[in-house]
């Protein structure tokens, strides 16, 4: 039996880690991990043992679709046809922005990619995305190699991966799209926004498309990243994070050097040069809210909040304890559970700073890097910077975190592609026009989404579109977290879940009826 391990963070370290090397990291929207113990598989109908799961195949890609002359590179997939019959579909799912080797348990029917491949008797593929893991078209990520690091060359590897590629089973050389198999493009998150885009570009290639959590509206002021966090989590916690920020803001702002060294001393940040870098690393708390583990009852995001509104054994009202109380809990979890250890023997002033630009990992362009390879898209194409929210809202995180925040580290990072000044980082309307963004009329893609994902304001379930979706695009909304329905078990544990679940595999299944192979 394979045994689902849904791998998270431990509490606010991710954050904090991924911080020393790349304080935006978080703006990584990510597939939940999932791995299933087991690569032992055989034939459902047959019994016949098949190659482990494991098994890694490589697909020869071209580097550039715009200059096909320049030759290819070896892409990894991985492929289960345990339950594929003569005839059936082809899942294929894009492994997004990570090394794709660790979502091996998607070809499983543990989650809706293998799943649907069994109702549907057909065969499931995890194609990892160019420029992670061990897919790369140039033996580096420099910003020379970067040039062929962008969405429309992820699209375009789909579309000749479907038309060229021949899987290792039985009959998988005749399975090319559009005219031999009905391909499904499954994506979730970053790449729930490439089945929607490659979809859109290539109208006709693919059967149908599963979109989870997709983030297709490109927002470089992505302060709308905790809106749908402040909306679920505890009122009271909220309220004292929102007093806690306001207050800081005020110091951080003040002007007045002494009552900013006092604020930074009384978490032993002082040697903490920049006013921003400080009141980055509060951040960590709402973001850490992404993470599902963590935001479910029982979960560390609770463990914080436990740790600011319970007082002698006294749980706070709706509205928190207020300031003084709030600020002495934070301090007091910070220094008693969340620095310790953190930065190991870095100094503080170091460990926290975006500024220094001779930090090695900044210039690091060894292969397998995902956040080097994320943050390229992020600082050109999509932005996502979860900063502050404008003045005359409540906000989770400082106002001092703005895009320019993360886009002077766009400069530290890749310095050959962002010379100063001024520059212009991202394209993100430009994204939005050529893919459609919210607006998007894709056809026959299901676009599913939770209520408590602080992704959904990228999605077309967020609360500013106007895109009513449609029979050939249907909005299905749960009451889950950030890609949640393309587990099996989360639908088992919340019915909303199951639903959309069960309605995406129904409408799936019509287009499949309606597909005919084009030549
Ligand atoms: C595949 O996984 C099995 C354990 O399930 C392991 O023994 C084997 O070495 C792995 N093979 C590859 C190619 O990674
Ligand atoms: C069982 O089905 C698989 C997949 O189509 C095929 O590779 C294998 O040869 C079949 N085995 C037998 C004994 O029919
Ligand atoms: C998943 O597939 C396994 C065989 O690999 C099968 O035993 C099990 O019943 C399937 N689960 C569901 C929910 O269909
Ligand atoms: C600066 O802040 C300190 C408290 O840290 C306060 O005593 C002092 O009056 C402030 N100075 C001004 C000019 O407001
Ligand atoms: C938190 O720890 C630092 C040193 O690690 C110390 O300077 C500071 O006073 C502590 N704050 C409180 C409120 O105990
Ligand atoms: C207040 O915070 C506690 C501890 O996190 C939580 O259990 C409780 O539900 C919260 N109550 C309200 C009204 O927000
Ligand atoms: C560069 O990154 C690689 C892979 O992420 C890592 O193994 C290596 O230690 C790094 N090198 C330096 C000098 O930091
Ligand atoms: C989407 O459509 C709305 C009107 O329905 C319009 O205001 C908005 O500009 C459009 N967005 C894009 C990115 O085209």
């Amino acid at each position: 039996m394979a045994r689902l391990i849904i791998s998270f963070v431990p509490f606010l370290l991710a954050g904090l880690v991924s911080a020393i090397a790349s304080p935006w990291s978080h703006s990584r929207p990510g597939m939940r991990q999932i791995d299933a113990v087991s690569h032992e598989v055989f034939h459902k109908t047959n019994g016949t043992k098949l190659p482990p799961l494991n098994t890694t195949y490589y697909f020869d890609q071209l580097i550039d679709h715009d200059n096909p002359s320049l030759g290819t590179f070896k892409q990894r997939y991985w492929l289960s046809y345990q339950y594929y019959e003569p005839g059936g579909p082809i899942v294929l799912m894009n492994g997004g922005e990570g090394d794709a080797s660790s979502l091996i348990g998607y070809l499983t029917n543990l989650t809706m990619v293998g799943y649907t491949a069994e109702q549907l008797r057909g065969a499931a593929v995890l194609l990892e995305h160019r420029f992670f893991g061990e897919s790369n078209p140039y033996p580096d990520l420099s910003v020379k190699s970067f040039c062929v690091h962008t969405i429309e060359q992820a699209i375009n590897d789909h579309e000749y991966f479907v038309k060229n590629v021949q899987l290792p089973m039985l009959g998988g050389d005749h399975v090319s799209a559009p005219n031999e198999a009905a391909w499904i493009l499954f994506g979730g998150s970053y790449s729930g926004a490439l089945t929607s885009f490659t979809m859109t570009r290539k109208p006709g290639l693919f059967a149908a498309g599963y979109a989870s959590s997709a983030v297709v509206q490109a927002i470089s002021d992505y302060w709308a990243y905790y809106e749908p966090i402040r909306e679920y989590l505890a009122p009271n916690c909220t309220a004292d994070i929102e007093a806690v920020v306001n207050y800081m803001d005020g110091v951080l702002t003040s002007g007045n050097a002494s009552a900013i060294k006092s604020l930074k001393d009384s978490f032993g940040l002082g040697a903490v040069e920049h006013n921003d870098d400080f009141a980055w690393i509060f951040a960590n708390v709402p973001q850490s809210w992404q993470s599902y583990a963590l935001s479910i009852p029982g979960g560390p995001m609770f463990e914080f909040c436990d740790a600011m509104e319970v007082k002698d054994g006294k749980v706070s009202g709706p509205n928190g304890w207020g300031l003084d109380h709030a600020l002495a809990a934070w301090i007091d979890y910070y220094n008693s559970t969340y620095f310790a250890g953190l930065c190991g023997s870095t100094p503080l002033s170091s460990c926290f700073s975006s500024y220094d630009t001779q930090d090695p990992s900044w210039s690091n362009t060894t292969v397998n890097n995902w956040i080097r390879s994320w943050n390229w898209l992020t600082c050109t194409q999509f932005g996502f910077w979860h900063d502050g929210a404008p003045a005359d809202r409540p906000s989770l995180v400082s106002r001092l975190i703005t895009p320019a925040y993360f886009e002077r580290q766009c400069k530290n990072n890749f310095p050959e592609a962002f010379s100063s000044p001024p520059v212009t980082f991202l394209d993100a309307m430009d994204v939005n026009k050529q893919y459609g963004g919210w607006n998007t009329t894709v056809e026959r893609v299901v676009f599913l989404n939770g209520r408590r994902d602080p992704w959904r304001e990228a999605t077309v379930a967020a609360d500013g579109t106007t895109n009513p979706g449609s029979e050939l695009q249907p909005h299905l909304l749960g009451d889950g977290y950030h890609t949640g329905d393309t587990i099996i078990a989360e639908g088992l544990a919340n019915p909303s879940v199951r639903a959309a679940q069960q309605q995406a595999l129904q409408y799936i299944g019509k287009w499949l009826a309606d597909w005919k192979p084009s030549s």
